[in-house]
């Protein structure tokens, strides 16, 4: 039988975006406590240098993963401060308004496509650049349960996170024969700083999704951060070009009406 060594994180090297807030955040913390090097980057940058002091990061570096050069300079920043780039957690994106489809404001749309779709291409391969001469590797992207179901109103979200599933797919193929994953993770409902949003823009009740929940509450950011970490680390070396759902169990879920009988 194989040796199982214990998940180890000590020593990689890590970009993790969006890490001043919600998922990116419990994830670069997470992998910070495990002894990875962290570089954090996000549009905000005071949230970036908050983040960063408050876990103990190398560094925060500020650029929009929806600008190509921002996500060049991200990944340069990163290697200069690190060494190299062994993760690539990409967890930066946004939400969007619930609107019908007929009437939806098309920049809004557009916004939505360049953060959550174009954003996810463009850091991944800006990352993959300086990852691939070194042979090995792993990219996780966060994306989302609305990718792979419909969600009546959130038709830009839905697309784009389902493009952020099919890229994942992609990019492994084209990336796995040079030693570099690249995973992603579906998340549904979770406590963060965006859902808080939403529920305040009336997007959505809680109360609806934690009654089609089969495990019957939201998320907690850490629970994403956990399934990032695993896809991350070298216990899920056979995994590749997957999107794994961390839902809950709300995929799985196909009856009309609530879960509880
Ligand atoms: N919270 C949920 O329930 C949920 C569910 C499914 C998927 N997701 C996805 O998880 C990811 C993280 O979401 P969250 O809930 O932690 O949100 P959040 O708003 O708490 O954090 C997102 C972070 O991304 C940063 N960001 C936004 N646009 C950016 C840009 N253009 N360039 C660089 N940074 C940018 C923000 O400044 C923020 O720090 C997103 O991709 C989101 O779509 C979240």
């Amino acid at each position: 039988m194989t040796n199982i060594k214990p998940m180890e994180m000590s020593g990689k090297r890590a970009i993790v975006t969006g890490g001043a807030s919600g998922i990116g955040f419990a994830t670069a913390r997470l992998l910070t406590s495990l002894g990875a090097r962290v570089v954090l980057a996000d549009l905000d940058e005071d949230g970036a240098e908050a983040a960063c002091d408050r876990i103990g990061a190398v560094a925060a570096v500020t650029g929009d993963v929806s600008i190509d050069a921002d996500c060049a300079a991200i990944a340069e920043r990163a290697e200069q401060q690190l060494g190299a780039i062994d993760i690539l957690i990409h967890a930066a994106g946004i939400g969007d308004e619930k609107a019908p489809a007929e009437t939806l404001d098309i920049l809004a749309w557009q916004r939505v496509m360049d953060v959550d779709m174009r954003g996810t291409f463009s850091i991944n391969r800006a990352c993959a650049a300086r990852m691939l001469p070194h042979g090995s590797g792993a990219i996780v992207n966060v994306s989302s349960i609305c990718g792979l179901n419909a969600f009546p109103g959130r038709s830009a979200y839905g697309a784009a996170k389902a493009a952020v599933n099919h890229l994942t797919k992609t990019l492994a193929c084209e990336w796995g024969p040079r030693g570099l994953r690249v995973t992603a993770i579906a998340p549904a409902y979770t406590r963060t700083p965006m859902v808080a949003d939403l529920i305040e823009r009336d997007v959505f009740d809680p109360a609806d999704i934690i009654a089609r929940t089969p495990v019957g509450r939201l998320a907690e950011p850490d629970e994403m951060a956990k399934a990032a970490v695993f896809l991350a680390s070298d216990w899920a070396s056979y995994i590749t070009g997957t999107t794994i759902n961390v839902d809950g169990g709300w995929a799985a879920f196909g009856a009309a009406g609530a879960v509880a009988q």
